[in-house]
């Protein structure tokens, strides 16, 4: 039976939201009706030039609107007849939580609480006999959360080995697949505890825990996946990947923290957002998915790469030369310098993403290789949206930051 499906989306003026706005609209564009609540407070790092496209699209509506607001919230959903809230709002820079953890703790935990609150109002037809709440047919709550929250894994290898899958289920989804790669023997899965230890991972792990318990307690159709570092386009420059990428072009040095040992495991922002929807439209009630991307890889690594690939680029495309704000020749390693470390740096994360691709036949079809070529080359064609998200408020931070180092 026919039913269009209104989807409230917070964060997508953000980087994974802005993503998967753009995914959804493509996805469903002439298959199926879908209408597009967007909901962002747009902070610093939220940027309606990255969705200036989709706002045009009738089917979707933008409120400039704070989760943490409970009166427009609820506006939101008396007006609106929403079937899925996806979270994406939140504080997502560990750095900054260092410097000033209260606001993570006030948009991350109490801004998804009145979401979950709102919802839960505003999906409630009836009270069933045993007391809990009756929603109306096919809505849905998805927390997106992330590895963090299960703290951080050693790293037993100095350089990575093959990851070898075992379960032939799992391996039989992933085939098309080559170079999985793992620095460590154990794997964050939906049952490992909770563990953070940045107060952007608590906090996180916080919403998590309120999203679970109004699972519980009101029996509300929530789920939540938790996924490892992305990386494409739209990415904020004050994560380490469009760092670098600025930094390079700027023939700045690239700051690297520690002994750039630490470890993450990196996934092509698309096909998070694949995974995000298919959870929504799929995934089981209650339920938790991990989504990975197979791709641990150690930060230095990281940089190098992205300082070869830009090498390459500009060497071979007289267009991109335009875009450099420095010689040619000053693009080499010895822009790396290593810095003072991150307080309580995890040291590795690495996601075992087989409950998802078990259940609901999803894996990170994008490999590394393509994945990082693809972002790099985005940035060098896109360095306007760059210049429009880099506001006088981003040099102050960058001073903060990386001023002293
Ligand atoms: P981002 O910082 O790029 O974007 C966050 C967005 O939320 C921005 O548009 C911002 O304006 C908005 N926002 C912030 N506070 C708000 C508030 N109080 N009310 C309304 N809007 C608000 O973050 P991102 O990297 O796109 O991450 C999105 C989500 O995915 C976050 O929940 C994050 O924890 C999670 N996650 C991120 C990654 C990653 O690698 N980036 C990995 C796993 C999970
Ligand atoms: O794992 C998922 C998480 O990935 C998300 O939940 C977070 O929202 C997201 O920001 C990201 O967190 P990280 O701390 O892993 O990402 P970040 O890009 O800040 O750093 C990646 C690694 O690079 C980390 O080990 C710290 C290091 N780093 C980072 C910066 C910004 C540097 O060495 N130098 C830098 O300047």
């Amino acid at each position: 039976e026919f039913h269009m499906k209104t989807y409230l989306v917070t964060g997508a003026a953000g980087f994974i939201g802005a993503n998967y706005l753009k995914y959804i609209l493509k996805k469903y564009d002439g298959k199926e009706d879908i209408k597009v609540i967007v909901v962002d407070a747009l902070t610093y790092a939220g940027n309606l030039g990255t969705i200036r496209e989709e706002l045009k699209n009738s089917k979707v509506k933008f409120e400039k609107v704070d989760i943490r607001d409970r009166k427009e919230t609820e506006r939101i959903f008396s007006e609106n007849e929403v079937d899925y809230v996806v979270n994406f709002a939140a504080e997502s820079h560990v750095d900054r939580s260092i410097e000033n953890p209260q606001i993570f703790l006030e948009t991350n935990i109490l801004g998804t609480q009145n979401l979950l609150e709102n919802a839960k109002k505003a999906w409630t037809v009836s009270k069933g006999e045993n007391g809990y709440p009756v929603y109306r047919d096919g809505v849905k709550y998805l927390q997106v959360s992330t590895d963090e929250v299960y703290g951080s894994l050693s790293k037993d290898y100095e350089k990575a080995i093959e990851l070898v899958i075992e379960d032939e289920k799992v391996k039989n989804v992933v085939k098309d697949r080559t170079n999985l790669k793992t620095y460590g023997d154990k794997f964050f899965t939906e049952k490992t505890p909770l563990d953070p230890r940045s107060p952007y991972s608590a906090s996180k792990a916080g919403a998590d825990h309120i999203v679970l318990a109004y699972g519980e307690t009101y029996k509300m159709p929530i789920t939540i996946t938790r996924c490892s570092n992305n990386y494409g386009p739209y990415h904020f420059p004050e994560k380490l990947i469009p760092l670098m990428i600025k930094n390079v072009l700027e023939g700045k040095k690239l700051p690297v923290y520690g002994k750039g040992d630490n470890v993450r495991d990196w996934l092509y922002v698309e096909d998070h957002c694949k995974g995000i929807d298919l959870v929504l439209r799929e995934g089981k009630e209650g339920e938790i998915y991990n989504i990975g991307g197979f791709n641990e890889e150690q930060n230095i690594n990281i940089v190098k790469l992205v300082i070869d690939i830009l090498k390459e680029e500009i060497t071979n495309n007289d267009e991109y030369k335009r875009v450099l704000k420095t010689n040619l020749d000053n693009i080499n390693y010895n822009l790396i310098t290593y810095v003072q470390d991150r307080l309580g740096h995890d040291m590795r994360y690495a996601i075992d993403p087989s409950k998802i691709a078990r259940d609901l036949g999803w894996y990170p079809e994008t490999d590394f290789e393509t994945g990082i070529r693809k972002t790099v080359k985005w940035y060098l064609e896109n360095q306007e949206w760059v210049n429009e998200v880099i506001s006088g408020d981003y040099q102050k931070y960058y001073e903060e930051m990386y001023g002293g180092k």
